[in-house]
């Protein structure tokens, strides 16, 4: 796949994958090309935990579906994330950013705009929209074939410092560099990041994983090879819209309109 179809290409596998082990030239390729990403200094300071004992990805999709359940119930994930949601084509239309909930069960279709908002918390716990939601993250990761784990040294991620910086601007190539990676080799790739708001939970991971004191656990992804026109989840969103070239940029200085846009 020629690199600017792939970067189009490119977006997060909100469905199951298929039921089929990742090949061992695959997990390297990713790593290999993973390896190749710029970073401060070409200091490369990650670690990878590649997972694919079905033990730990159970483990795991239960945490991962249990912290969403705890953040939809104590109502931090609507207070947080409300202001992305986008419930129709002419909202999509309008802001191009956020996230189109686009697909419900039809029972709850009629409260969508209340449930997604702050004062939803009734009409969430009426339908146990968080059990759905969490219900569907636990099973999508659980039967992922594999997890990929980013970890960065303590001796660069240092949080106030500007290699702390550098690190995460260096991880964040080692992610677009995978994502395109995953596209253009059949693979799809989800971030799970419930389980990193709770910092309990993301320690009983860490503890799971082993992951040494003079590490940290940044990023976990479920991965796999996609299956075209699968089933999607009870509650899911799609994000493909994109902001214009000519209100994302300027010419030369901030605010003045630019001269590549026809
Ligand atoms: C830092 C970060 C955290 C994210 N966390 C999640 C997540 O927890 N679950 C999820 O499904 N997608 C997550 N995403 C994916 C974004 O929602 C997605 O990239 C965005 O909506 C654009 O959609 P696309 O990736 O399909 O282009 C995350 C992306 C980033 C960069």
């Amino acid at each position: 796949m020629d690199l600017i179809e792939a970067i189009v290409n490119r977006k997060t596998t909100n469905t199951a994958f298929a039921f089929k082990k990742v090949s061992k030239e695959h997990i390297r390729l990713l790593i290999k090309m993973a390896s190749h990403a710029p970073s401060h200094f070409n200091s490369q300071p990650w670690k990878f935990i590649v997972i694919e004992d079905s033990k730990i990805i159970s483990a795991i999709g239960k945490i991962a579906g249990d912290s969403m359940v705890k953040l939809m119930d104590d109502g931090r994930f609507w207070k947080q994330y409300r202001k992305y949601f986008r419930f129709s084509e002419e909202e999509i239309e309008k802001t191009k950013d956020g996230i189109h909930i686009d697909h419900l069960p039809a029972f709850l279709k009629p409260f969508a705009k209340t449930i997604f908002s702050e004062a939803g918390g009734k009409v969430i716990s009426k339908f146990k929209v968080s059990r759905i939601l969490g219900n569907d993250e636990e099973k999508l990761v659980a039967e992922s074939p594999l997890l990929f784990v980013i970890l960065l040294t303590k001796e660069e991620y240092k949080k106030d410092e500007l290699s702390g910086f550098y690190s995460v601007i260096s991880m964040g190539a080692v992610i677009q560099t995978l994502w395109l990676v995953t596209t253009s080799i059949g693979m799809g790739m989800q971030f799970i990041s419930t389980p990193g708001e709770i910092p309990q939970k993301w320690n009983e991971i860490s503890l799971m994983l082993d992951v040494p004191d003079n590490y940290e656990m940044m990023a976990i992804f479920r991965m796999g090879y996609t299956v075209p026109d699968i089933k999607r989840p009870s509650i899911d969103w799609k994000s493909s819209q994109r902001k214009d070239v000519s209100e994302l940029s300027y010419s030369n200085r901030f605010g003045k309109n630019p001269d590549f846009v026809t």
